[in-house]
């Protein structure tokens, strides 16, 4: 609910909440999601129209924990009905590929593939039905007041100025939103890395040839096989950082798929019309503190990892659990001391993801200028990986999820 909406002639339109949420992707509508669930006001700011943030093409493979957190929410509808299970993976290296029983090694657990698009369209639809404040299409967004007990949030929307007062803000912009360049400079630490290659994706109208995805090392890069539903194939290959996708036609993009992918015993990608396609840089990314004042960052607007080991979306969700959880107590009790710790305990979790994620990369990918000899040391890594019980013991629990930071029960689920 909304509370305190005033306005007069040519004024701001003055709103009230508890939490203004800037970015309506993963991390913000969980967020809102979760404090609903808690009875928390929320009012949700984000700048792209509802069908852009819905056919945005990005992640797709869900942690057993962020599956275990969207039936627990609620939410878990669509995922239970087109979520697809994966209960292993393959890796393969010099035209042989390679399984790695991920149930097995973790005890039965698993990964989903389900598009985040399919899981932004479900948490809008929740929020929607919620009542609780949602815009889309809000212009020149900024946050103030960082240090206050009220920090503001500040957009226009169908041409009229609007002012969010907050006792938080959750800044859940992603990595090129307003919040976190509003901290001052000085306050946060940088630590990055950024990668001399990037993925060129592509979603293909083809049946998936393999119920599993596939990681390949290949002398011309890295390849990756997976899929969104029985009948959409999603593909990505390594390419140049700076590559347009304008000088790749789309048979030039087949040909190097099944060059990369073909594997000795004829496996390979079916082929079918590109429906849509696009090149995203690497890098790795965090800034410590995940906090300033009452602002709060979660999400890709704190850090970011390289895609291979398909962390960020998970990172977001669970940075989103151990605010909430915070939150709550805050509400609740008064409680402050989880609040002082969420940037703790979110980095722990953060810092596992990059080194998970920069150990995949590194492993898979060709680097510019890498000679013979550090081609053959990572061929020899996976070889290492595939016949060693406890390094695929360690790549599974890894990327099943490690455990969240924080029970479900103490966020209020
Ligand atoms: P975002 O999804 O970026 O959402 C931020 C929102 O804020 C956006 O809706 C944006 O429009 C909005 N916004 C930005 N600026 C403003 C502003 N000024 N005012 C208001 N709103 C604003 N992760 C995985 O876990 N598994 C995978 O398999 C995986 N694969 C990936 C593949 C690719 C090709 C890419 C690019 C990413 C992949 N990721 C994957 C990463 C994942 O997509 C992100 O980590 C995830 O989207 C982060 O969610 P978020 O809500 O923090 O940020
Ligand atoms: C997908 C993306 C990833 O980054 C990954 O490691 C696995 C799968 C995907 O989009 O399906």
């Amino acid at each position: 609910m909304i509370v305190g909406v005033q306005r007069q002639m040519g004024e701001a339109t003055n709103l009230r909440t508890q939490v203004g949420i800037v970015g309506a992707g993963p991390a913000g509508l969980l967020l809102g999601q979760l404090l609903h669930l808690n009875g928390i006001d929320s009012v949700i700011v984000e700048n792209r129209g509802r069908d852009y943030v819905i056919d945005r093409v990005r992640a797709g493979v869900l942690e057993q924990g962020t599956v275990d957190l969207l039936n627990a929410m609620g939410v878990g509808g669509g995922l239970g009905r087109a979520g697809l299970r994966h209960e292993g993976l393959h890796v393969s290296f010099e035209g042989r590929r390679h399984r790695i029983n991920l149930a097995d090694l973790t005890g039965g657990k698993a990964i989903t593939v389900y598009g985040q698009n399919e899981v932004v369209r479900d948490l809008i639809d929740a929020r929607t039905a919620t009542t609780r404040p949602l815009y889309f299409d809000a212009e020149c967004v900024s946050v103030g007041a960082l240090d206050s007990p009220t920090p503001v949030i500040r957009f226009q929307h169908g041409g009229t100025d609007h002012e969010v007062h907050c006792d938080f803000i959750a800044g859940c912009d992603g990595f090129h939103g307003v919040c976190r360049s509003s901290i001052p400079d000085g306050v946060l630490t940088v630590y990055e890395r950024v990668y001399p290659f990037g993925w060129l994706g592509i979603l293909a109208e083809a049946t998936p040839s393999s119920d599993e995805l596939v990681y390949t090392c290949h002398e011309r890069g890295f390849a990756l096989f997976s899929m969104r539903s029985p009948t959409i194939t999603r593909l990505y290959l390594q390419v140049p950082p700076d590559e347009s996708i304008d000088d790749w036609s789309d048979e030039a993009i087949w040909a190097e798929m099944l060059e990369r992918m073909t594997a000795r015993d004829g496996w390979r990608p079916n082929v079918g019309p590109i429906l849509q396609k696009s090149v995203t840089p690497m890098r790795s990314f965090v800034v410590e503190p995940m906090r300033h004042g009452r602002l709060f960052l979660a999400g890709d607007s704190a850090h970011i990892v390289p895609p291979t080991g398909a962390k960020g979306l998970n990172l977001a969700a669970a940075d989103v659990l151990v605010l909430a959880r915070a939150m709550k107590a805050h509400y609740e009790r008064g409680a402050t001391a989880w609040l002082d710790e969420y940037s703790d305990v979110c980095v722990r979790r953060v810092w596992k993801a990059q080194r998970f994620s920069w150990w995949m990369t590194s492993t898979l990918h060709r680097f510019p200028g890498e000679n013979a000899f550090d081609h053959r040391r990572r061929i020899a890594d996976l070889d290492y990986l595939t016949g060693s019980r406890a390094a695929m013991t360690s790549l599974a629990e890894q990327y099943v999820g490690l455990p969240m930071e924080v029970s479900f029960d103490s966020a209020g689920l």
